[in-house]
């Protein structure tokens, strides 16, 4: 099988953007309690945060991190993580029937975010709360002094504002899973008014209106048309939150999910210049892709209460182990796929959070006091993040097709390609979605001369159902492609089936 991509410098999608590689981390199991905040592990710092979390998450290369939720923050009282911690209430947390101890708030997170070097991001809760809150929440964070929450952040030890610039409106307003669940309209006026109220204390800031949960949601594409039709004037983002794994062991269909979040994408694109037009605007919203991943979430389907907290009995644990998904070599090609379906977008995907971070649904896994390791799925994150560079450059890709169930002729490989023009460097990303094929890749480098290999690598393995452990994190990594080779104007690699490859050409 062979595979030809033409790429030509001249033909750019827009700049490759630092806030693609956000991430999440949210009160939800063991993400942030002895996941990013262990106190009695040896690596801990004086609030209590693991140094050894706090280089992985570095090496990931993450930029954002959103927090504190997800279905979390739409109970949350943000007070409740601020002052003396042994004066903090411990509170029911409904999102995931767990106890919130509140051993870390606010103050804590923004402490962790400046020492791991990441942007926040911060979501208000608009489930059971409002306007005053979230004007409450952004007084104390971004004004200097001289206010009641300004002051009491100054009480609490921090001089200078943190001066916070993107925030989300909420978390998946259109989930009936979720607290304080609204319909389009009503969520669409809350946001508008609370984002016009914010803009009064900072004009500076950047907001995020929650758009839908799934692609799959029955209220889709009508839910984004009637909440941008009512704050278009007021945000900047609509968010798009997706989730895949391999239903009924189709892994072909699972291969392919990038394609479904091309289309979700396309979809919410075409949807907000909908409303732009109607409404005559001049600005054009973005997408904020701020939960992505791959989730084994079950049957329950898009649509489900998938996510709607499991147990129903008295027992409100505090951290307890949920969503600890392990991931294999097939996963980390479809992570690896998927961040280049968000690359292709960049002229109008300004931001992405892969939920989550650590331990729940993540790319890096932590044991109790103990070990931390690097799931598949860090690896593709990582090096994308790392050497994606400059602009992301249009591709024609022309490659066989296979059939699946799920979305029908999808093409076998799948790939963008960036182009610093400062160092001269050209990224080449890669899938072969083939379950038993391997495939010539020939990349056509229109416009560029000169071009060497400067490194290539790929992540595949003869059994792609390969997972890390603690003990064994390292016998499958992403290995020097030796094929790898540029001649005549054209670079060539072979993939293996079921693989994800990065060509770094200078
Ligand atoms: O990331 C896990 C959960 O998925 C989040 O809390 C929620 O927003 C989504 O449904």
């Amino acid at each position: 099988l062979h595979a030809t991509v033409t790429v030509d410098p001249a033909f750019v999608v827009g700049p490759v953007r630092p806030r693609t590689f956000g991430s999440f981390v949210e009160h939800l199991g063991r993400c942030v309690y002895t996941g990013i905040h262990d106190p009695a592990h040896p690596t801990a710092d004086a609030d209590g945060f693991r140094g050894d979390v706090v280089d992985l998450v570095r090496e990931l290369g993450v930029t954002t991190v959103r927090y504190p939720g997800g279905n979390f923050v739409s109970a949350y009282r943000w007070e409740d993580g601020i002052g003396p911690v042994a004066d903090r209430p411990r509170r029911l947390d409904l999102a995931w029937h767990s106890t919130e101890p509140n051993w870390v708030g606010l103050d804590e997170f923004l402490r962790w975010a400046e020492k791991t070097g990441v942007e926040p991001m911060m979501a208000v809760n608009l489930g059971t709360r409002g306007v005053q809150e979230a004007l409450d929440l952004l007084e104390y964070c971004n004004v200097p002094g001289g206010t009641h929450f300004s002051d009491l952040r100054r009480a609490n030890g921090r001089e200078e504002p943190y001066r916070i610039k993107l925030w989300c409106l909420g978390n998946e307003m259109d989930g009936p899973w979720q607290t304080g669940h609204k319909t389009a309209h009503e969520y669409g006026r809350l946001a508008a008014e609370t984002a016009r109220a914010m803009r009064q204390v900072d004009p500076t800031i950047e907001l995020v209106a929650c758009g839908s949960s799934g692609r799959g949601m029955a209220t889709f594409g009508a839910w984004e048309n009637t909440v941008l039709t009512e704050a278009y004037d007021q945000v900047d983002l609509v968010s798009a939150h997706a989730y895949y794994w391999p239903v009924d062991g189709d892994t072909a269909s699972f291969l392919a999910s990038a394609v479904d979040m091309d289309r979700f994408i396309d979809d919410v694109v075409a949807t907000a210049d909908a409303v732009r037009a109607a409404g005559k605007h001049d600005k054009r919203i973005a997408v904020s892709f701020d939960e992505w991943n791959v989730w084994y979430m079950g049957t329950g389907g898009e649509d489900s209460e998938a996510t709607a907290p499991k147990a129903v009995d008295d027992e409100w644990p505090v951290a307890p182990r949920l969503l600890e998904d392990v991931y294999d070599v097939a996963d980390a090609v479809v992570v690896g796929n998927l961040l280049i379906s968000l690359l292709r977008h960049t002229d109008r995907v300004h931001a992405a959070s892969q939920a989550q971070l650590v331990n729940v649904i993540a790319p890096i896994m932590t044991e109790p006091g103990g070990r931390a390791w690097k799931q598949t799925i860090f690896h593709p994150f990582a090096l994308t993040a790392r050497h994606a560079a400059g602009s992301v450059l249009r591709v024609a890709v022309d490659a066989p097709a296979t059939t699946t169930t799920k979305y029908g002729d999808v093409p076998l490989v799948d790939a963008t390609v960036t182009h610093d023009a400062a160092t001269g460097e050209v990224v080449v990303f890669a899938v072969n979605r083939s379950l038993d094929e391997p495939l010539a890749l020939d990349v056509a480098l229109r416009g560029f001369a000169g071009l060497r290999v400067v490194e290539a690598v790929t992540l595949s393995n003869p059994d792609h159902t390969w997972s890390a452990t603690a003990d064994d994190a390292t016998s499958v990594l992403p290995r020097t492609n030796d094929s790898a080779a540029v001649a005549d104007g054209r670079a060539t690699a072979t993939l293996p089936p079921v693989s994800w490859t990065m060509l770094r050409l200078g």
